[in-house]
């Protein structure tokens, strides 16, 4: 296969452009970042953005009716089942410009890639983006591809709820994206990936590209705790019920978990959100709202992670005289990645002279509910500032934007070209 390079610049343009939409200046961080949290009027935004990039290059666009959106190019013989590329472009609150944004601006790089070498593929071509990859607003990660693959139930989607109360049915229909396609995705031939890595490793290593071999597993929750709130100079300790004692017990217990190593040495867990009410100085916090996030590459080690924890609920609710409840509001296993995607994915890299190596991917991705319908594999990119994400500061350079989407333009065209 003749290397054909694909155009940096215009890629990383397309990054910066789409950036631009939902942008605002984060004072803490120094620098422009991201809030394109889903379904809001910027998500709405930067999807009719996409979509007219879409048309514009002549992709088919379809939506569908969770707000997934997916753009065709035809390829020689329309019967074949198509080779996918996506990601998402929805952001978390507090967002770089790179984060799903690669994967679907990358695809269409991809495709103009294609188009200006006037390359006619076998199979169909397939760019797609899912509603709410990231689960910051209404609580589930991975929403729309959950849905496209059969996960989760269209109308458990639809009624899920934001803090103020919106669900998610009537935030598409207000953005202009509840489509009217069906939802459950017909297989395609494969699903590919490019993403940044969102971590430290590839770029400390040097490395130019990570062969992704799955997804760890993920486990949210969400807690209520409930106290009694009262005076904070008048009220005896002995007679307190601290909501926000009980949620600092339940973040140390996390933190002993991780320090024992009882549960691997690549465990990890996080209190992301932890919100006291009333939220005063001078009231005993009667009430607190509070997220727990369990990581684990290991099936085994995170179901008995799960279980300590939930032990430890009540163990802190007996501790402060609290009730504690809590919900799963995402949870999903570990994702092996197919291996066979993984060998193009090394060899393409290799004949670019881009230096790779394995990774598992801390993250969760829609590739990873792709992988319960298809042949799936992600290609990640280094990121500058110890691959920082999920913060504005999040920076992957042109050169490694590009290494990652020259890999995906290699590995699409090989499987474009594959026959049944
Ligand atoms: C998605 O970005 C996640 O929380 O892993
Ligand atoms: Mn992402
Ligand atoms: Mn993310």
């Amino acid at each position: 296969m003749t290397l054909i390079a694909i155009d940096k610049e215009r890629l990383y343009a397309s990054l910066n452009e789409l950036g631009e939409i939902g942008a605002y200046d984060d004072a803490e961080a120094g620098v422009r970042g991201v809030n394109r949290l889903a379904l809001t009027a910027a998500d709405g935004a930067g999807r009719r953005h996409v979509v007219a990039r879409m048309r514009a290059a002549n992709l088919e666009v379809t939506i569908d009716r969770i707000g997934n959106v997916y753009g065709r190019r035809a390829g020689r013989d329309n019967r074949l089942r198509s080779v996918m590329m996506g990601s998402h472009i929805d952001s978390v609150p507090t967002a770089g410009r790179f984060d799903g944004c690669l994967g679907v601006l990358g695809a269409l790089e991809v495709v103009a890639t294609l188009d200006r070498a006037k390359i006619e593929t076998e199979r169909p071509v397939v760019v797609a983006f899912f509603t709410d990859e990231e689960g910051s607003r209404f609580g589930t990660d991975m929403l729309g591809s959950a849905v496209a693959t059969g996960r989760l139930a269209l109308e458990d989607a639809y009624a899920l709820r934001d803090r103020s109360g919106a669900t998610v049915h009537d935030e598409l229909e207000n953005v202009g994206f509840l489509g009217e396609a069906d939802v459950r995705l017909t297989p395609p031939h494969a699903y590919l990936e490019c993403h940044i890595e969102q971590g430290p490793i590839l770029r400390a290593s040097g490395m130019d590209i990570g062969v992704v071999t799955g997804v760890q597993s993920i486990s949210w929750h969400e807690l209520t705790i409930v106290g009694k709130s009262a005076h904070a100079g008048t009220t005896p300790m002995p007679m307190r019920a601290d909501a926000g004692v009980a949620a600092a017990r339940i973040n140390l217990h996390l933190r002993e978990m991780i320090a024992s190593g009882r549960y691997g040495r690549d465990m990890r867990a996080t209190m992301g959100a932890i919100s006291p009410s009333p939220g005063l100085v001078n009231i005993v916090p009667g009430r607190v709202t509070a997220t727990v996030d369990l990581r684990n590459p290991d099936d085994a080690f995170m179901r008995a992670a799960e279980a300590d924890v939930i032990a430890f609920y009540d163990e802190a609710a007996r501790a402060e005289h609290v009730r504690i409840a809590w919900r799963q509001t995402a949870r999903t296993p570990c994702v092996p990645f197919d291996e066979g995607l993984q060998a193009h994915i090394a060899r393409c890299a290799g004949a670019r002279g881009l230096a790779h190596t394995r990774i598992v991917s801390g993250a969760g991705h829609d590739a990873q509910e792709m992988a319960h319908i298809t042949r799936a594999a992600m290609v990640f990119v280094p990121g500058e500032n110890d691959g920082i994400s999920h913060n504005p500061r999040e920076l992957s350079t042109p050169e490694q934007c590009a290494g990652g989407v020259s890999v995906l333009f290699d590995v699409l065209r090989l499987l474009a070209a594959e026959k049944d």
